[in-house]
């Protein structure tokens, strides 16, 4: 198949596109405002075509989906700090509702058919029990996942109506890097756990705040569960053959069942490093729940999903590996 992906561009989907383009026979658009990455391309595979510019921009999307014609999309495009979406929810909810409103007019207007949408965890808010199947309760407790369930409820409602199916991707917490060390975790600004805490490891940052410490969880800090980028990006392709072969709109929760807190992944990546990593205490951040973690069954009997990374160490090898040799991210 065609496919579009729009956010290519992006840490996901960065390395979505280089699992596309080595283990897929699917051809690659990426679409991408570049806003992550403030313009740099040297993460975007060669010889796959980029189209620079928003989703929003419907004039854009025409030209785009016209002179393409995608037979599917992946939709990753979106703001995705659960801080900032409490700060400021209009700007979530356009990117994020607007946003996948437009490209799902496009599909409509252009007769594609097929879309994986770039989901999370956030939905589920504080969960009624641990782990998370697909079907559990969603009361996202911050914007952005307000925004997410919006998109997903969008993309259920196109199924009936004209004929396009979609695979929600729910994913827990994306981290690592690709294992060539060229690809990774890079934001700006930076909120991520992981990436912050190797930001001290590199000298760049005197700590780790640690947000609250009195959650109702072991050690009083937030569990998560951390899942490596290159899992996620087999998952997409998987998705596409699902849809390919007639598979009905679903979503499928990718995370490992395996929870990690605050404080965990902080002694993980001191061990890997072999940096001491100063922490220091802080209050809550807004938004938190204080455990997602997946129950990833279906998207295995389902969709063939078999994650390799299976120990937060592996992952913060490989995120590490990335942070070592671009310690600027893409800048240098
Ligand atoms: P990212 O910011 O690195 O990538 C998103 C990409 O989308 C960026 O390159 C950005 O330039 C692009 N983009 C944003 N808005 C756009 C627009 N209007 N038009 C065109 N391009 C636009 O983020 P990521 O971590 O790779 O996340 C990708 C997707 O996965 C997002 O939808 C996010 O909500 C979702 N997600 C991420 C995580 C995580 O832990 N990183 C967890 C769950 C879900
Ligand atoms: N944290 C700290 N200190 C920091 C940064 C983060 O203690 O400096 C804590 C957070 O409070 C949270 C945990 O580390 O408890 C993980 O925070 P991240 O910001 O790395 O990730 P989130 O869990 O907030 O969100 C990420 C993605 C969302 C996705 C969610 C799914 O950004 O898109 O995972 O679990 F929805």
């Amino acid at each position: 198949m065609k496919v579009l992906v729009c956010g290519g561009a992006g840490y996901i989907g960065s390395h979505v596109v280089r699992e596309m383009v080595r283990s897929s026979q699917h051809k690659v658009v990426v679409l991408d405002l570049l806003a992550a990455t403030h313009g740099h391309k040297s993460h975007i595979e060669t010889g796959v075509p980029l189209e620079v510019g928003d989703v929003r921009d419907e004039a854009f999307l025409e030209r785009v989906f016209s002179e393409h014609k995608p037979d599917a999309v992946i939709h990753m495009c979106a703001w995705l700090s659960v801080p900032e979406s409490v700060r400021e929810p209009l700007a979530y909810f356009d990117n994020n509702v607007v946003g996948t409103l437009r490209v799902l007019q496009a599909m409509k207007n252009h007769g594609c058919k097929q879309i994986v949408f770039s989901s999370t965890a956030a939905l589920f808010g504080t969960p009624e029990s641990t782990p998370i199947k697909p079907d559990a309760r969603k009361a996202p407790e911050s914007p952005y996942g307000d925004t997410k369930f919006a998109a997903e409820l969008m993309i259920n409602a196109c199924e009936t109506a004209y004929g396009i199916r979609g695979v929600h991707l729910r994913y827990f917490n994306a981290c690592g890097a690709h294992v060539d060390g060229d690809i990774g975790e890079t934001h700006d600004p930076e909120t991520h756990l992981i990436p912050l805490v190797l930001q001290v490891a590199l000298g760049q940052r005197d700590h780790i705040k640690i947000f609250g410490t009195d959650y109702a969880t072991p050690d009083g800090t937030c569990v998560r569960d951390y899942v490596h980028v290159t899992d996620l990006s087999t998952a997409h392709i998987q998705a596409l053959d699902y849809l390919e072969k007639g598979g009905k709109t679903d979503a499928f929760n990718l995370g490992l069942a395996d929870g990690f807190s605050v404080k965990e992944v902080i002694e993980s990546c001191r061990k890997v490093t072999g940096h001491p990593i100063p922490a220091v205490l802080a209050p809550r951040r807004e938004g938190d729940p204080p455990i997602l973690v997946a129950s990833g069954e279906k998207a295995k009997s389902i969709l063939g999903w078999k994650p390799q990374f299976d120990t937060i160490e592996k992952i913060i090898e490989t995120a590490w590996k990335f942070h070592v040799s671009h310690p600027k991210g893409y800048k240098c």
